[in-house]
C-alpha cells in the first residue's frame, strides 16, 4: 500500500461548546474544556503534518460551536464542491461559511437541494460514493451527488441514532477497502457493504463507542482515537500502521479525527 499525500481543510475549535443535543452523544449539561479541546485538534493537526499532508484552516465563527467538524462543511472531489444543508437549525450558518472557503478556493460550487450533511455522510471508497441515510443526509441527495460528481453512489442506510453520520460507522481505508460496524447498518446495507468490500475489516461496538471508526486514512497510515485499541490492532494485522489521537473533548460532541477533517479532493482537474 502506497501512502497519497492529502490535502484537508480544518477549523480550529475556537468556540467549541456543547450548547444544545442533536445526537445521542451530546449532553449540554456535562462540562467541556474548551483549551483542551483546541490543544487535541492541534495535535490532529500534528498528526497530518508530521505524515506529509497538507491542512488548510478555515476561521471559525462566533456562536457556531459545531464549525470545527469541518468534515460536514461539504464534499469536495475532482475539483467540484457540493455545499451542504444542515438537518438542524443551530448548524445551518456554518453552510454559508464553508461555501464561501470554496468558492475562494476556486472550486466548482454546486448547491445542495436537500439536506446534505457533507464528508459526514458522503465517503468517496476507490470508485463508489458511499452515501448514508437515515438520520442527517436525505436520500434525495444521493442523486443529486451522483450526477454533480459522476461516481456510482450507493446508498447505505444508518439504524443506529448513536452512529448518526456515515463516518461514525465505517471508514474508508483505501481504494479497494473499508472498516465498518455492521450493525449500524440495515440488514440490506450490510449485505451491500460484503458484497462490495469482501475484505471489510468488521469493528466491535466497544471500538464504535469511542467513535474508533472515525478514522483518516491516506492508504497506509490510519488516525484514529487512542481508545479504539482493539481497532488498532486489526488494522496493524492488515499491515497498516496506526496513529493514535485522543479527541476526547470533541466526542462530548460526537465526533472524532474524521468529523475534523475535510478532504480536499482537487486534483485531477
Ligand atoms: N455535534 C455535531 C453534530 O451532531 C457532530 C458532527 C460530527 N461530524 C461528523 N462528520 N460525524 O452534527
Amino acid at each position: 500500500m502506497d501512502a497519497t499525500s492529502q490535502h484537508f481543510l480544518m477549523c480550529r475549535p475556537t468556540y467549541f461548546a456543547v450548547d444544545y443535543a442533536i445526537n445521542p452523544w451530546m449532553d449540554p449539561s456535562a462540562p467541556v474544556d474548551t483549551d483542551l479541546a483546541i490543544q487535541q485538534w492541534e495535535q490532529l493537526r500534528q498528526a497530518y503534518r508530521d505524515l506529509g499532508h497538507t491542512v488548510e484552516e478555515i476561521a471559525p465563527v462566533p456562536g457556531l460551536p459545531d464549525m470545527v467538524f469541518a468534515a460536514n462543511g461539504g464534499t469536495v472531489i475532482d475539483g467540484k464542491a457540493m455545499a451542504v444543508q444542515f438537518r438542524d437549525p443551530q448548524r445551518a450558518d456554518e453552510a454559508p461559511a464553508y461555501r464561501a472557503w470554496f468558492e475562494a478556493a476556486g472550486l466548482e460550487l454546486h448547491d445542495p437541494k436537500h439536506v446534505n450533511e457533507g464528508e459526514g455522510d458522503i465517503l468517496l471508497a476507490g470508485e463508489y460514493l458511499l452515501a448514508g441515510t437515515g438520520f442527517r443526509t436525505a436520500h434525495a441527495s444521493h442523486a443529486q451527488l451522483q450526477e454533480v460528481f459522476g461516481y456510482p453512489v450507493i446508498t447505505m442506510q444508518l439504524v443506529d441514532p448513536r452512529f448518526y453520520h456515515l463516518d461514525t460507522a465505517l471508514a474508508v481505508l483505501d481504494d479497494r477497502t473499508v472498516a465498518y460496524l455492521p450493525e449500524a447498518f440495515s440488514p440490506g446495507s450490510q449485505e451491500v457493504l460484503r458484497r462490495l468490500f469482501p475484505d471489510a475489516v468488521h469493528a466491535t461496538m466497544v471500538d464504535a463507542m469511542v467513535l474508533g471508526l472515525n478514522a483518516v486514512s491516506d492508504g497506509q497510515h490510519v488516525v484514529l482515537p487512542t481508545q479504539a485499541t482493539g481497532l488498532a490492532a486489526k488494522l496493524r494485522d492488515r499491515g497498516y500502521q496506526t496513529i493514535g489521537v485522543d479527541l476526547s473533548e470533541l466526542r462530548k460532541a460526537g465526533g472524532g479525527p474524521k468529523c475534523c477533517t475535510l478532504r480536499l479532493r482537487q486534483g485531477g482537474k
